[in-house]
């Protein structure tokens, strides 16, 4: 089997626009990213497009033994790799995408997320396609939850402002590229624009 950082540049050259970038995450951002997150309330957690596991592995270190990590990722390559290097039963890697992350969560467990973290490049991703992935990333997560997004670009911001109602946002440089990191909690059930247009034609 191919090695992690051989992979990652291989699939970065096969879809680059889907894929974002040729370097895994750096462990300062990483850390960045989980450490505001309170493991101890999260039961049911997912992750979007975890490629080589930079983020996968640290979460596991710091989930409770009874969570659960729904790593769901479109590359197969990715795929395979993860589920060959992890046998963590907390782990369950599904190859698909994002956009069925709802369908997703049922198949394993029942109820919401907790939190989901994602790297999807949304900046090149197509707006219909990160319209739907975001929206339906708010309805996969309870009242409670917490989105957490790091990104080189900034395309995510009024995605988030439409469908969550706090957000922190902060920026690491050391990762390559550097990153626009976003915390995001208070899932809207609609999203604002839908919301809008359905009270201006009444
Ligand atoms: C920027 S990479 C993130 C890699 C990894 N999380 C890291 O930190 O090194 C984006 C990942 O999202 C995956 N991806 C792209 N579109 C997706 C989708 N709609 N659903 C799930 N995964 C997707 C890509 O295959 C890629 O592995």
């Amino acid at each position: 089997m191919k090695d992690t950082g051989w992979i990652a540049a291989t699939e970065f050259v096969r879809h680059p626009s889907m894929v974002g970038s040729a370097f895994p995450a750096s462990a300062r951002m990483v850390r960045r990213m989980l450490a505001p997150l309170d493991w101890s309330n999260i039961k049911t957690l997912v992750e979007y497009g975890p490629g080589s596991g930079r983020f996968t592995f640290e979460m596991l270190r710091r989930m409770r033994p009874d969570a659960q990590l729904i790593a769901i990722e479109t590359s197969q390559a990715f795929v395979a790799k993860l589920r060959e290097q992890c046998d963590d039963p907390r782990l369950v890697v599904v190859e698909g995408s994002a956009r069925d992350v709802r369908r997703h969560i049922a198949a394993e467990t029942c109820g919401r997320a907790d939190c989901i973290l994602t790297g999807l490049p949304f900046s090149t991703l197509g707006d219909a396609e990160a319209d739907i992935i975001m929206h339906e990333t708010a309805l996969a997560l309870k009242p409670t939850a917490v989105l957490a997004a790091y990104q080189m670009r900034t395309a995510i911001g009024p995605l988030i402002d439409r469908n969550f109602a706090q957000v922190r946002r902060d920026f690491e440089w050391c990762n390559i590229p550097p990153c626009h990191l976003y915390w995001a909690t208070g899932p809207f059930k609609a999203p604002k624009t839908a919301r809008l247009h359905l009270i201006s034609s009444r």
